[in-house]
């Protein structure tokens, strides 16, 4: 894996990696479960681009296309170590066959694995998540406290695991809607906001505070704000950790960011886009809440105006209607159903309708994402990357990005960006598709 001088000194990926996950839910024990299932030869690791895509390097008539992973050193499965908080005191394996992604046939083998992760005390305030009740929560003189207490389970956790290094993935609940305060302006006014119980400072922000101090990369698979504040960023800065997020990428998003920039690399028009799913999952309960609702609703709207760029395609784009709906309909558990009516027009205006019938498995697209971003959040620590890591955007619906840039939302370009990336650690060349030296 020597890149000869070019690329990013990368430190070695050597010891246990601890993923700690904020949540122990769908996605958090979906991930868990079939992770332990890999590692004992039961299953593959379908949707993982760390565990299956292969990448590029050189010319076509190079021949070279090895896996990411011969690429850029990641830890290996096998060196994972799972650990997490939960408001609710279930075991994973309790959790899993609540939640119901897997099936008992696919849980009861990796059951012993599953019973042995235990949640840890969460810090949970139910003004911030209406519909959940928990009772495995701690409790403390305030905020900072609470964020405290928190870092000893992170160094006690890496510890009693005789972890070298871990990442923190929030796969738990979505927080009602917060927007951006005067003390998220900075790591002071953040920590004396801790201190004064300030309500626009969430659970969330106090695990990523945490994670940021204790050096530890924060993905964020929720919409909540969370690091996508100028303290955490300052933070992240501070401390050399990375950050990225948020909102993992799955279902009908992923759908409208596969097909929108095909619409729109073929110059076809727009007029309406009306998305609506149905759910039923804690996630779903959780999300009937108008205020939860809102803060998914802000990260699944962005992405088509981002994409078609009305500004710039008024004939095309400037009148587009977008509605995204989500409702929380119980019998289906977790096996969502996302409709999408999609009001195209083309030649001389004349309209055409595209409709897409998704009975898509939230949780199932969601886990190798987890996986991923834990493993790559963790590559970009040992390359020296802190701050945002906007090359992961290509898992977030609503990517975080620097100040004054807009976000790429398009699949295809944050696919490029992402391999890129990796080629750019490597030492290799970068790729841009040209091609015409295979002709001159
Ligand atoms: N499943 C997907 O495809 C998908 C896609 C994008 C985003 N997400 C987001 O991922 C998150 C998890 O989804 P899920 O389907 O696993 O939901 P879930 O309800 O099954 O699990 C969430 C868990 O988080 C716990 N929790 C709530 N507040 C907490 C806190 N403060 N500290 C620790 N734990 C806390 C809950 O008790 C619950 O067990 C949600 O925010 C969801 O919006 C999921």
């Amino acid at each position: 894996m020597s890149n000869e001088g070019k690329g990013r000194e990368v430190q070695p990926a050597e010891g246990k990696l601890g993923v700690l996950l904020v949540g122990l839910g769908a996605v958090a024990t979906t991930t868990i479960a079939g992770v332990e299932s890999m590692r004992r030869g039961l299953a593959k690791p379908i949707g993982s681009l760390t565990q299956t895509a292969t990448i590029r390097l050189g010319k076509r008539t190079d021949h070279r296309a090895p896996m990411i992973k011969d690429v850029v050193p990641l830890a290996d499965l096998s060196d994972i170590v799972f650990g997490a908080w939960d408001p609710i005191p279930d075991d994973a394996y309790a959790s899993a066959l609540n939640c119901g992604v897997l099936r008992p046939e696919h849980l009861v083998p990796v059951a012993d694995f599953l019973k042995s992760i235990k949640p840890m005390p969460a810090v949970f305030d139910k003004a911030y998540v209406k519909k959940l009740d928990g009772t495995n929560v701690k409790t403390g003189e305030n905020k900072f406290d609470l964020a405290e207490q928190l870092r000893a389970d992170i160094r006690k956790f890496k510890e009693e695991n005789g972890c070298d290094r871990l990442t923190m993935v929030w796969a738990a609940s979505t927080e009602i809607f917060l927007t951006p305060d005067p003390v998220h302006a900075t790591v002071e006014s953040l920590e004396q906001a801790m201190r004064d119980n300030h309500p626009s400072v969430a659970p969330s922000m106090l695990y990523a505070w945490a994670a940021l101090q204790e050096g530890v990369p924060f993905a964020n698979g929720a919409p909540n704000l969370t690091v996508d504040i100028p303290a955490m960023v300052e933070l992240a800065a501070r401390n050399r950790v990375p950050i990225a997020g948020k909102d993992f990428k799955t279902g009908q998003t992923l759908m409208k960011t596969i097909i929108a920039p095909g619409l729109k690399v073929r110059m076809l028009g727009l007029s309406g886009w009306f998305s609506t799913n149905i759910l039923g999952n804690r996630d779903g309960e959780v999300l009937d809440d108008p205020e939860s609702f809102k803060t998914k609703e802000e990260s699944k709207l962005g992405a088509l105006e981002h994409i078609l760029q009305p500004e710039m395609y008024p004939d095309l784009y400037g009148n587009m209607y977008h509605k995204v709906r989500i409702n929380y309909y119980p019998p289906r558990g977790d096996n969502k159903e996302g409709w999408d009516n999609i009001d195209i027009f083309g030649w001389m205006g004349y309209p055409m309708q595209i409709k897409i019938d998704f009975l898509c498995r939230d949780s199932i697209l969601a886990a190798p994402i987890v996986l991923d971003l834990a493993l790559f959040m963790d590559l970009a620590s040992r390359a020296g990357m802190c701050g945002i890591q906007e090359w992961l955007s290509f898992y977030f619906k609503a990517p975080q990005v620097a100040a004054g840039l807009y976000p790429e939302h398009d699949i295809f370009i944050q696919h490029m960006k992402l391999k890129n990336t990796l080629r750019w650690i490597a030492g290799e060349d970068q790729i841009t598709h040209l091609g015409v030296e295979y002709y001159e």
